[in-house]
């Protein structure tokens, strides 16, 4: 490999959807809610910004922990002008559920990705509930909302494997009377029971039929609390995947978020032939984190199973980097999802593989990937450049491809990153310096 081993130990910055939830919860907590590990990533701040347009006084101290000062389930403000949510589709999803079942009306805007993106399955929950809304053509941004108050309590089954569906209603079902029941055919993470529950609302989780039957009563009085956000598998991916890929690594990366929601990435390298171990295994934040300890091992073509989709739905993109490099052939289905993320994921990095030399074939719910059996790729040739759709988990895949291939992978924007991981190019500096 052109490029030397990731060595050392590193940690990667807070998990992206907890810090939303932090935020949002805490901004509707009456008191101080105090967090550590925040991710001060773009989408975070958007979030931030937002729960202060609507009242909440949120400040970062000198020592790094965020202070936030609630105004209660059912006290949000009129926000003064459109709430910008930036390429952040989970603050634009979960902020519209908040505002549902409050009495106050709001604009959002987006970037050219997230004006993109579907939000007719939030529309259409939000809207049994009460709210109304003015979309752009196909139910996108921009959009103005009016929230209903009192809503309506809704039982909802979730056509979508989707936690930004599941929680923009639970959260909307916070200021609503009665029972809101959300029913989840394929669960997906679980930040927001966990979370909500953390904070002191009543809420009930039954598994019937393999469905999960999710149960909160509204009108919660939520506590403040003191909230350390552990670190962000979806980022620590990256890592992962780089080290088991480069020679001679043997990198530990700290304090992961182990949620079985979220771990179904660490599974299928494994059964890819990966070797990772779990250190230290413990309990931040209400949730299992451990210490992922990564040396390099040589990756064999499997067909993923479908059903593992959900827990590792934003990590597609640098597997299929694994892929390009495994002996034989990866098969992946049932990825339709990945269509309407920050960019199309599946034609986007079926795009960039390609010009970076792999293999690599797009199905209609997925990508079939013939490895180079270790070998590096041939990488982007000169004047050509990935186009990353301004979807940071392109550029630090083909960043990780780079690394495994022999002239680099040049991306049109780095300047993504910054939505989810600042300090991506730091860190992955520091690995491979020590
Ligand atoms: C998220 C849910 C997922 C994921 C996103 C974060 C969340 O989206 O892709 O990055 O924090 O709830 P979907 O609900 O669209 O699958």
């Amino acid at each position: 490999m052109p490029s030397g081993p990731l060595t050392g130990r590193i940690r990667v910055p807070g998990d992206k959807s907890i810090s939303h939830r932090s935020l949002m919860l805490g901004a509707l907590a009456v008191g101080e809610t105090r967090v550590t590990g925040l991710l001060e990533g773009e989408d975070v701040l958007a979030t931030a910004a937002a729960m202060r347009a609507m009242g909440a006084s949120i400040d970062r101290e000198a020592d790094g922990v965020w202070s936030i000062h609630g105004v209660g389930v059912g006290g949000l403000l009129q926000p003064q002008g459109a709430l910008d949510m930036g390429n952040s589709g989970t603050s634009t999803r979960l902020l519209m559920g908040l505002i549902a079942s409050h009495g106050i009306s709001a604009g959002f805007t987006g970037d050219a990705s997230l004006s993109k993106r579907p939000m007719g399955r939030v529309i259409e929950p939000l809207s049994q509930m009460g709210a109304s809304f003015e979309a752009s053509p196909g139910g996108t941004l921009p959009l103005l909302m009016r929230g209903c108050l009192p809503a309506v309590p809704i039982e909802y089954r979730l056509p979508v494997a989707s936690a930004q569906v599941k929680s923009a209603v639970l959260l909307a079902g916070l200021n609503t009377p009665g029972v809101t029941t959300v029913i989840e055919p394929v669960p997906t993470r679980d930040h927001s029971e966990r979370m909500l529950r953390g904070f002191g609302a009543e809420l009930s989780v039954e598994e019937r039929g393999g469905e999960r039957i999710i149960k909160m009563r509204g009108e919660a009085e939520l506590q403040p609390q003191t909230l350390e956000v552990p670190g962000d598998p979806s980022s620590a991916a990256f890592f992962i995947v780089a080290a088991t890929l480069i020679e001679g690594s043997d990198l530990v990366i700290e304090n992961v978020g182990l949620n079985p929601t979220r771990a179904g990435l660490i599974e299928v390298l494994r059964q890819m032939g990966a070797n990772i171990e779990e250190q230290n295994t413990r309990e931040v934040g209400g949730e299992p984190v451990a210490d992922l300890r990564v040396r390099h091992a040589p990756l064999a073509g499997i067909e993923v199973d479908p059903a593992i989709a959900p827990s590792m739905i934003d990590e597609f993109p640098v597997l299929f980097v694994a892929a390009a490099l495994a002996q034989g052939t990866t098969v992946t289905t049932g990825l339709e999802e990945l269509r309407v993320k920050e960019s199309d994921r599946i034609s986007a990095m079926a795009a960039a593989l390609a010009l970076a030399g792999a293999s690599v074939e797009e199905t209609e719910d997925g990508l079939i990937i013939h490895g180079t059996g270790g070998e590096p790729l041939t990488g982007t040739a000169h004047d050509t450049k990935v186009v990353t759709h301004l979807d940071h988990r392109i550029a630090m895949s083909m960043a990780i491809a780079g690394l495994a291939s022999r002239a680099g992978v040049a991306v049109d924007s780095t300047a993504p990153i910054a939505t989810s991981f600042p300090t991506f190019s730091a860190l992955l500096e520091t690995a491979r310096r020590d």
